[in-house]
């Protein structure tokens, strides 16, 4: 039987406690609240995510696809499309994010605007094609796959809403400014010689892990995420993974490795959604050195209409459920004996 015996430093620390419970809120929510998510999906629709107005298909923003009725928004929209059809831009600075998404007029213009205040501010670090940069570290925004929490009561946060999205925008991920995203954790350096100033506030100079174990512990994720790994070190990686005086990493990633958006830890089991590679010397670098992505915040650069129509651009864009998986390979090689 394992002795829950922990470091000091991550047990004594209040922001540690914190986040423990903050975690546990988070997750206990999230398995209670799965399934009334899904059983209420067919009963009654829920807005913004099930049901986007047919303007705002995941590509609106390439082919110009025209609000329901027949208005295609050619390049540049005429003048006298706006009013009736087009929302002008002015428009949005009163309408909470979340109802521009339910307005044909209001989510056209959001749409138009939203992908020139993207190409401007935002496509140097998340790409062109919204796809993410690897050398940025900037994730994909087109997957279903968010990072960090929303805040719909209902569904414990597992529903997102444009909202979500414009909080990350205007103020920032760990970018200093206050209410950013991510200010809870980083992903600690484990070789205390690479820590920052964060990481020394909390965990000083403490040395849990040898070199060895990180190697064990980056064949468990190389595991966790579905690649080849080692087992039997792979075994001992997830001992000291799940260990709160060794690894401790269940603490940030959860038990089962799948991240906890009230940190915006990686979910270590989808290696496509990595920031900083997930091949093994990647993930070796990523444990001994840590990591603290960084994005600014855009609440003083950005017009308030502005601010409103990317995050409901970057919204219409992104899937709203996991990609469906693709076919086993195994099924058809077993050979009949
Ligand atoms: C300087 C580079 C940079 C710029 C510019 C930038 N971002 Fe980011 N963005 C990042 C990085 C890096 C992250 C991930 C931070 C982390 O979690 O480690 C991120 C994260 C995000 C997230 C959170 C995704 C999630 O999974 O929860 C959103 C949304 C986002 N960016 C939208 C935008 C929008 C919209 C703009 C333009 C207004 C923008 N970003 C501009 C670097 C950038
Ligand atoms: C104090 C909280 C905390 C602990 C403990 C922690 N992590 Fe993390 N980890 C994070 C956060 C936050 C991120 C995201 C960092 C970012 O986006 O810049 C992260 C990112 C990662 C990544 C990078 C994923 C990517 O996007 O490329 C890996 C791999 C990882 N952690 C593995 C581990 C392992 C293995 C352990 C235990 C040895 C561990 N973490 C312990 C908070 C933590």
């Amino acid at each position: 039987m394992r002795k829950l015996k922990g470091i000091k430093a991550m047990d004594m620390h209040p922001q540690r406690k914190h986040m423990s419970k903050l975690r546990s809120f988070v997750l206990a929510g999230a398995a209670v609240l799965t399934l009334a998510a899904c059983n209420q999906q067919q009963a009654s629709a829920p807005q913004p995510a099930a049901a986007p107005p047919p303007a705002a298909t995941a590509d609106a923003g390439e082919k110009k696809a025209g609000p329901a009725g027949g208005h295609p928004l050619s390049e540049g929209v005429s003048e006298e499309e706006y009013g009736e059809f087009v929302a002008r831009a002015e428009e949005l600075v009163n309408v909470p994010v979340n109802d521009i998404v339910k307005s044909i007029r209001l989510n056209a213009q959001a749409t138009l605007l939203g992908k020139a205040v993207y190409d401007k501010n935002c496509a140097a670090c998340h790409g062109e094609d919204l796809k993410g940069k690897a050398e940025a570290h900037a994730p994909d925004l087109t997957d279903d796959d968010w990072r960090f929490s929303g805040d719909d009561l209902d569904s414990g946060g597992i529903t997102k809403h444009p909202s979500d999205i414009e909080w990350t925008v205007r103020y920032g991920v760990r970018s200093g400014e206050a209410y950013a995203r991510g200010v809870e954790a980083d992903m600690l350096a484990f070789d205390p010689q690479y820590r920052n100033e964060h990481d020394l506030g909390d965990y000083g100079k403490i040395k849990t892990v040898s070199a060895e174990d990180i190697d064990a512990m980056a064949e468990y994720v190389l595991q966790l995420s579905g690649q080849k790994a080692d087992t039997a070190k792979a075994v001992k990686g997830k001992e000291l993974f799940l260990d709160n005086a060794k690894g401790n990493c269940f603490d940030c990633h959860t038990e089962e490795g799948t991240g906890n958006p009230a940190l915006g830890s990686a979910n270590l089991t989808r290696k496509e959604t990595f920031l900083y590679g997930s091949d093994k010397a990647s993930i070796v670098e990523t444990i001994t050195k840590g990591r603290r992505g960084v994005m600014p915040g855009f609440g003083k650069t950005l017009k308030p209409e502005e601010l409103k129509a990317v995050s409901v651009y970057i919204f219409q864009r992104a899937l709203k459920e996991p990609a469906p998986p693709a076919a086993p390979a195994t099924v058809a090689t077993r050979v009949p004996r």
